[in-house]
Order: C-alpha cells, then sequence, then structure tokens
C-alpha cells in the first residue's frame, strides 16, 4: 500500500517536472528578435487560446494596443506576423511590395489547387496570370460600355425580384448573390444565366459548400499543419477534394463548349482569350505556363474573389439602412433630384450623386469584404522596424486598423457618410479608405466591384423603401469571418416606392 502511494507520488512529480521543463524548453528557444507576441505560448496551441470563442479582429485591436502596430502570434505551432496601420501597412506592401507581395504555401494551396490560379500563387506565374486576368477584364469588363448594359441589366432583374415580394419579409442574399456572379460569369463565360436556370443553381451551390468546407479547413491546416497526416481525415479532406472536382468539372465543361465553337479573332470572353494565349504560345514553341489547370483555377478565383466579396457589400448596405433611416432617405432624395425617377441610374451620374458614393465608402470602410486582406507571405528573410521576418512567414494586413483608425476617421465606430463630404458637399476620399488594400496584390476586380456596388444600390434604392420586419427587433450590425466577411442572414421588407 505504502509502496503504491510512493509510486503514485513519484510519477506524478515526474510528470509536473516534465511539463515544467517542456514549458522552459518551449518559452526559452522562442526567437526574441522576433515582432512582439503574447505570451504564454502553449506547446501544440500557440496563442490560440486567447482567440478561442473571440472575434479575431477585436482581439487584433486589443494586441495592437498592448503591442504596437507590429506584432506576432502564434496560431498553433505556426508564426504569423499581423501589420497595422496606414505607415506600416504601406511601408511593406508599396515601399517593400517586392518582399511583402508572396502569398503562404501550404497543403490547401499546393495540393488542392495544384499551386495554381491566381490569388494564392507568388512569383513569375502569379505576375504572368494577373497581368493576363487584368487585361481581361479590361477588355470584357470595366473597359466596356456594355459592362455597364450588363450591370444594369442584371439591377433590372433585381429589382424584379425584390419588387414580386410584394414589400413581405424575406432574405436577399441568394438573389443579391446570383445577380452579382451573373456580372462575373459574363466576363468569364460570355453569358448569363437565369435565376431559375438548374445548372447554374447546382454550381452556386457547390461553390457555396466547397467556400464553407475550405473556410473551415483553412484555418485548421494553417493552425495545425500536422492533422493532415493524421488518420480518421479530422480536416474533412476528402470532402473538400470531391468539392473543388466538382466545381473544377463545371469549369472544364465550359471550357470544352468554348474550345469548340472558338473563332480566332472574334473572342467572346475570358476563357476564349486564354485559348487565344495558350495557342500563341504554343505554336511560339514556349514552355507555357497557360495550362488548362491554370485556367480552372483563375477561373475558380474571379469567380470566388468577386461574387460574395461584392454581394455582401449591397447586403451590408441595406443592413445598415434598416437601422439607419435617415441615411436611405438622404440617398434616395439626392437619386429623386439628380436622376429622377423615369430612368434607372448609369455611371455617368456617378460623380453627381456624392452622397450615395459617400454612403457607400462608409459601408466599405466599416463593413470591408476582406478585413484581413488575404494572407501574404515575405519572399526572402527580412529585417522590417528592427525585426526579424524569416522567408515564408505569413503576414496578415490588418486593413481593419487602418479603417477604423481615431487618427484617419474621427469616431471611427460611428456609420456616418458625410465624413467623406466636404463642406460643399463634394466627395472626398482620404488616402488611407483601403478596403480594397494597396500595393502589388490590390484587388484585381476593383473597378467592376465599384461599378457594380454603385448601379446596383442606385437601381434599388431608385426603386424601393427598405424596412425592418414590424415588430422584430432591427438585424445585428456585426458580421461573420469567414473568407469574408459577411452579415449574420436578416430579413427585410422592400417597399415599392409611390
Ligand atoms: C466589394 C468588393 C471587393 C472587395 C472589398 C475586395 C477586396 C479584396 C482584397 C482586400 C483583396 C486582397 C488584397 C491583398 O491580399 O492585399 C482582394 C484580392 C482579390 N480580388 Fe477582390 N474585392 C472585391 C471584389 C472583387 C471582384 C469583383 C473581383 C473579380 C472580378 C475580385 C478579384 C480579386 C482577386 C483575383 C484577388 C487576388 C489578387 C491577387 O492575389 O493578386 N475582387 N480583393
Amino acid at each position: 500500500m505504502f509502496w503504491e502511494l510512493l509510486q503514485n507520488v513519484n510519477i506524478a512529480i515526474a510528470l509536473v517536472f516534465f511539463s515544467v521543463f517542456m514549458l522552459i524548453y518551449y518559452i526559452t528557444r522562442m526567437p526574441s528578435d522576433i515582432p512582439p507576441y503574447p505570451r504564454p505560448v502553449l506547446p501544440i496551441f500557440g496563442n490560440l487560446l486567447i482567440l478561442a470563442n473571440r472575434d479575431m479582429l477585436m482581439c487584433f485591436r486589443k494586441l495592437r494596443a498592448q503591442y504596437g502596430d507590429i506584432f506576432s502570434i502564434y496560431m498553433g505551432s505556426k508564426l504569423i506576423v499581423v501589420l497595422n496601420g496606414y505607415s506600416v501597412v504601406k511601408e511593406a506592401l508599396v515601399k517593400n511590395g517586392r518582399v511583402f507581395s508572396d502569398r503562404p504555401i501550404n497543403f490547401l494551396t499546393e495540393v488542392l489547387f495544384k499551386g495554381s490560379g491566381i490569388t494564392f500563387t507568388s512569383g513569375e506565374k502569379w505576375k504572368e496570370h494577373r497581368r493576363f486576368a487584368m487585361n481581361a477584364l479590361q477588355e470584357f469588363g470595366f473597359g466596356r460600355s456594355s459592362m455597364e448594359d450588363s450591370i444594369i441589366q442584371e439591377a433590372k432583374e433585381m429589382v424584379q425580384i425584390f419588387d414580386d415580394e410584394n414589400g413581405q419579409p424575406f432574405q436577399i442574399k441568394g438573389v443579391v448573390t446570383t445577380c452579382v456572379a451573373n456580372v462575373v460569369s459574363q466576363i468569364i463565360f460570355g453569358q448569363r444565366f437565369k435565376h431559375t436556370d438548374p445548372h447554374f443553381r447546382e454550381f452556386l451551390s457547390i461553390l457555396d459548400n466547397a467556400t464553407k468546407t475550405l473556410s473551415n479547413a483553412s484555418v485548421a491546416v494553417n493552425c495545425f499543419p500536422w492533422l493532415q497526416y493524421f488518420p480518421g481525415d479530422p480536416l474533412k479532406m476528402k470532402l473538400i477534394k470531391e468539392h473543388v472536382t466538382q466545381v473544377v468539372q463545371w469549369y472544364k465543361d465550359m471550357h470544352e463548349e468554348h474550345k469548340s465553337t472558338y473563332k480566332e479573332g472574334a473572342e467572346r470572353d475570358f476563357i476564349d482569350l486564354y485559348i487565344k494565349e495558350a495557342r500563341r504560345q504554343e505554336k511560339n514553341g514556349q514552355i507555357s505556363t497557360f495550362t488548362d489547370t491554370q485556367l480552372y483555377f483563375s477561373i475558380g478565383d474571379l469567380i470566388s474573389a468577386g461574387s460574395d466579396t461584392t454581394a455582401n457589400t449591397i447586403q451590408w448596405t441595406l443592413l445598415h439602412f434598416l437601422n439607419f433611416p435617415e441615411i436611405q432617405q438622404k440617398c434616395f432624395q439626392e437619386i429623386e433630384q439628380v436622376v429622377g425617377r423615369a430612368r434607372l441610374p448609369t455611371l455617368q451620374d456617378k460623380d453627381h450623386l456624392p452622397y450615395l458614393e459617400a454612403t457607400i465608402l462608409e459601408v466599405l470602410r466599416l463593413c470591408p469584404a476582406a478585413p484581413l486582406a488575404l494572407p501574404h507571405a515575405v519572399s526572402e528573410d527580412f529585417s522590417f522596424h528592427g525585426y526579424r521576418i524569416s522567408k515564408g512567414t505569413t503576414v496578415l494586413i490588418n486593413l481593419d486598423s487602418v479603417l477604423r483608425d481615431p487618427s484617419s476617421f474621427k469616431e471611427p465606430e460611428r456609420f456616418f457618410p458625410e465624413r467623406f463630404l466636404d463642406a460643399d458637399g463634394h466627395l472626398i476620399k482620404p488616402e488611407e479608405h483601403i478596403p480594397f488594400s494597396i500595393g502589388r496584390r490590390v484587388c484585381l476586380g476593383e473597378n467592376v466591384a465599384r461599378m457594380e456596388i454603385f448601379l446596383f444600390l442606385a437601381a434599388l434604392i431608385q426603386t424601393f423603401e427598405f424596412r425592418p420586419v414590424e415588430g422584430e427587433p432591427l438585424p445585428e450590425l456585426k458580421g461573420i469571418m469567414g473568407i469574408t466577411y459577411s452579415p449574420k442572414s436578416f430579413l427585410i421588407r422592400a417597399m415599392k416606392r409611390k
């Protein structure tokens, strides 16, 4: 009995000693010249416990107040550097853009996306395909007046579907996402789809599933990269692969269809331009990166980056209108005075609708689609503000810290479009207003997005007054942080203006 007790005590003491030893070993082996980070850093979990069950953006706000504009955080075993405030962000992305413009490499980008596409690639391949996509967007997107026509066409459709609800409460997410996806679809596939088209609906639902599963897995893979080797598939990789394969199959079918009808010199859309470039490079005997796989992942990047982001901004604006009806009223009065009710607003009206423009800027400031941009990585070992950041380290660009910085935006938490107007009511856009990020990775679809947000919202505000559901509490203005920052689902009534 006595010996048994002694043995148990010994084991307990040994365990305590071992844990203390491990903790001391872990703490002392932490590098000292990296940006400051919260302590303790626990084995396996790193600093994750301070993030657990908390809003990541709130958490970063606190860490910035404690450690300054440059801090780091251990997500599991992985060190992540977080940059805050306009001057540091600009210094990294613009002055040192050559170093800070890579993307991190991980299991998702390499195995799942096959190191292809635009959003998650780096180096020469990224440069070549980003340039190509920019030119294609210019040619079939914001550089053409037909682009405006096709957005207005979608806006009409949106107005009609809202009208069909007869002022009853409904969820706008599905309609808005489909109309916005149709705009990108016209640039890429050269065609729009009916909202009732079962093939398109199926595609959007597969895309939604893929985005959700990827959003969860990307956090887990980044924090615990070793989980991918665990038996039992804890990251649900099989399911994610299935979703990605289904989406890619859709793009493959579209590509095949395009190849069979392609006519050189009469390119209809992004896919045709890609076919032309791939054939040109093949003819020249070049070793080309214009492969089929690269095409599918570029399409995927444009569709996923171009749909939810813009759709969220439209939803966020209408959600704010429920909470701030006087701002909605001012937007409407401006449209009524400048455009009237007989025709839909066009891009020519944009400069004459500064209050609406200011409202859009304010929504993008408080509810940016990607408050932490997309993860960046440094392309070489680099010393920044005296801190060592080693090659490949993930760097998060905290756009939220810039957009809510009281030194640039007075009373930053307040929804106040007037901050973007001067005494004469003219629009002013401060340099620090960067919801599309800055530097070499700046959003590739910024021009298309700005056109869409303006035209869709102007048409909706001209036609409807948006009201909350009677007798229900107002929907929350706090969002959900996934791949994009989106509002929680809410009901709204679209009352046709008399
Ligand atoms: C409200 C709408 C949008 C917002 C706020 C937005 C914002 C952003 C942000 C913050 C980034 C990350 C930049 C960085 O990593 O530093 C980004 C990247 C990107 N966006 Fe957008 N975006 C929007 C709409 C669009 C649209 C309509 C398209 C395409 C038609 C698009 C295509 C892309 C692509 C391809 C990238 C990756 C660029 C690269 O890695 O080189 N975005 N966007």
